[in-house]
């Protein structure tokens, strides 16, 4: 993809593309190594633009960025007597924007493209059809709140694969708690009814800040509907102000995904961070006159905001609960710790050193596959004593 300084005003999606690329390549390799002899993947943008798109070739929207990196990953994936095939569907309501998307899509070659000029919600049927018994992967990127009602997102989440969808936070934060028919009934549609308001105040009560208690409340309502067994997010921020911007809320039935977006999450964090850093820079810089080399480094800027810590320690604090209960409840395998990445920023490194003090405390032993092994891994049993 582009570098950053290509995405200028736009830094936000510079770290949604970010995360979109290297989710995807590591997912395409994965697919598209598998030992099964033939497999069929489809990957699918139900928002596709292009939108505010200023590079050649369409080379800053998603539907390039997705397109170029499966089929990097397909072209290098070689395994004889394998057959594996790939197809895509972009949707887009907007006709001109579904005009400029046709014509790019035509030159596309090494890879079926389908392109429909729809509304996502109406098309959905539309998509499981082509899907098909494929592997899916679905991104899901709407401009805001009004076009996701969850039910009718349904027959995405039953598709036999995984989805990325763009959670709109700050138009939801702001519109949340509107009182005019519309705005609750188009609340009531993106969580998809049920008691989310009476959620939300519970996870209140506990304790959870207002944004965590909203963005639970979303994956577990999605994770109900959708019979999903894991959903999870991650957060993108404003360019320099210390806020999120939108989340984005990945799903999937298999644990290997969650392993892979927890590591793309912590390559993102360092991204983001270092985007962020850079246009802090610059604004203070611009502030106080850049013929004043010194002043923009009197002010330290934050390493990583106050709130990315607070937010990481609690779950971390979360993660090693859940994995003192679970081998309390007799010896098991390290695979079955892995379910604890579904906490947002706790890592699997995470998971490794905490099973590792667990076992310089005496709490635990390990008993590796290999005899020579020493950190817990896939195979590791570990028994409490
Ligand atoms: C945020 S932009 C997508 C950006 C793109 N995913 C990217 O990262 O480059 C949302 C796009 O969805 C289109 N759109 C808006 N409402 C839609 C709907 N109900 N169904 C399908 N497309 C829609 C807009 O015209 C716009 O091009």
């Amino acid at each position: 993809m582009l570098p950053f300084e290509d995405y200028q005003d736009k830094p936000q999606t510079y770290v949604k593309h970010f995360f979109l690329e290297n989710y995807l390549e590591r997912l395409a390799y994965n697919i598209f190594n598998s030992k099964r002899p033939s497999i069929d993947f489809a990957y699918i943008d139900g928002f596709s633009g292009p939108w505010r798109s200023d590079a050649e070739n369409y080379n800053d929207t998603s539907f390039a960025i997705a397109l170029k990196t499966l089929k990097k990953i397909k072209r290098q994936s070689f395994r004889p007597g394998a057959s594996k095939s790939l197809r895509c569907l972009f949707v887009e309501s907007n006709p001109k924007s579904f005009a400029d998307l046709k014509g790019f899509l035509s030159t596309v070659k090494g890879a079926d493209c389908e392109p429909i000029n729809d509304e996502f919600e109406t098309a959905v049927d539309k998509i499981a059809g082509f899907v098909g018994n494929a592997f899916s992967f679905c991104f899901i990127d709407p401009t805001g709140f009004k076009d996701l009602p969850m039910n009718s997102l349904k027959p995405i989440l039953d598709l036999p694969g995984e989805f990325l969808i763009n959670f709109m936070y700050t138009f939801i934060n702001k519109h949340l708690t509107n009182e005019d028919d519309d705005t609750r009934g188009q609340m009531d549609d993106l969580f998809g009814g049920g008691n989310w308001r009476e959620k939300i105040a519970e996870k209140r009560n506990e304790g959870l800040e207002r944004e965590d208690a909203i963005i639970e409340t979303y994956c577990e309502r999605l994770k109900q509907v959708g019979k999903v067994k894991y959903v999870t997010s991650t957060r993108v921020l404003f360019g320099t102000a210390d806020r999120t911007y939108f989340y984005l809320v990945y799903g999937t039935n298999h644990q290997k995904g969650l392993v892979e977006f927890r590591k793309v999450e912590s390559r993102t964090v360092e991204e983001q961070e270092k985007v962020r850093n850079i246009l802090k820079y610059e604004q203070r810089a611009k502030r106080v006159g850049t013929d004043d080399l010194f002043a923009p480094l009197a002010a330290p800027i934050s390493a990583r905001q106050r709130s990315f810590d607070e937010l990481r320690g609690r779950n971390l604090d979360k993660m090693e609960q859940k994995i003192r209960n679970l081998v309390r409840l007799g010896p098991c395998v390290y695979e079955k710790c892995l379910d604890a990445l579904e906490l947002p920023y706790v890592w699997e490194a995470d998971i490794k050193e905490i099973l590792k003090v667990m076992q310089q405390s005496d709490v635990i032993e390990l008993r590796h596959k290999n005899p020579r092994g020493r950190v817990a891994t896939y195979g590791t049993v570990i028994v409490p004593k």
